[in-house]
């Protein structure tokens, strides 16, 4: 059986480093928020989970005041090394790491803020990965947890599944294992985050309007989404046929959702918040 790390280190890593700059352009929206509620009015130690290529990380840093720190942390090098590359300077108040959080600890205590744009729902040991993440905040530390809502509720991801099941079986996905809508049930998640150390939780809907890899026509939108996004595999496991077939069933789906020569979607965020 593919571990985690083995997954996001190899294949998943890569093929999310490969349109790191579509996928990170189509996210961007969600970053506002996430930095709203982060709360940064003082100078402060803050670590971003699962950090990718470090766009969100960049972000909180150039909003932050003066003296933050933020800590980027990913199980995959490559992105670590795009996080890295993606730098304009270096510095020692932004700082990216390859660490599984599951495993390692950097120190108890270490941070005053913690948040995650879409990385804690990939976790193989979410119970080992969410106590850790607990005991790295110091007593009355704060976290923010950016999760996808169910796919009923972001048709962006929605079409693309109904398409790529329209050609071929798509296995019923467990909802215990790592996955993009994992936590869309906002019990589950409460129950998971309250018996890792975390209080005082609540969760605030967000929905908005996404671009599809940050501004496509359809038919590029559809070109990106057939390569980068995880559903689509199973078109490329039955061939060359269905691929081109789902690429073109796509395109017209997504041209009902061009705007100005950009595929523009509903997407719904939960974000969850806490205390330790
Ligand atoms: C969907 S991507 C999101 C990346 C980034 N936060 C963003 O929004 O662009 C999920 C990320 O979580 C990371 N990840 C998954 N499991 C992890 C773990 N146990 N420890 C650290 N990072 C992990 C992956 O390598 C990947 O970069």
């Amino acid at each position: 059986m593919k571990t985690e790390k083995a997954d996001w280190e190899g294949k998943r890593g890569d093929k999310w480093n490969d349109s790191l700059s579509q996928m990170e352009a189509m996210l961007r929206p969600i970053n506002k928020p996430l930095i709203e509620l982060l709360n940064l009015k003082h100078s402060c130690s803050v670590a971003d989970i699962g950090c990718g290529g470090g766009q969100t990380a960049l972000e909180v840093y150039s909003h932050a005041p003066e003296g933050t720190k933020v800590y980027g942390f990913d199980i995959s090098s490559k992105l670590i090394e795009s996080a890295n590359s993606n730098l304009a300077h270096k510095s020692e108040h932004l700082v990216y790491t390859v660490c599984d959080v599951a495993k390692s600890m950097p120190k108890p205590n270490a941070f005053d803020k913690l948040y995650s744009r879409f990385g804690v729902m990939f976790f193989a040991q979410p119970e080992q990965a969410f106590l850790n993440l607990s005991e790295w905040l110091v007593p009355g530390g704060e976290v923010v947890f950016a999760v996808w809502d169910s796919p009923q509720r972001n048709p962006w991801i929605r079409i693309v599944k109904e398409v790529v099941g329209q050609l071929v079986n798509i296995p019923t996905m467990d909802p215990d294992l790592p996955g993009p809508f994992r936590y869309s049930n906002k019990e589950v998640f409460f129950k998971i985050l309250s018996k890792s150390g975390f209080r005082k939780l609540q969760v605030k809907d967000w929905t908005e309007s996404i671009q599809i890899g940050g501004g496509l026509n359809a038919k590029n939108a559809s070109e990106f989404a057939i390569a980068s996004f995880g559903i689509a595999e199973h078109l490329f496991e039955s061939g060359n046929e269905a691929v081109n077939e789902g690429k073109l069933r796509l395109e017209k789906e997504f041209q009902k959702y061009e705007k100005a020569g950009k595929v523009t979607l509903k997407a719904s965020v939960l974000f969850f918040t806490g205390i330790v």
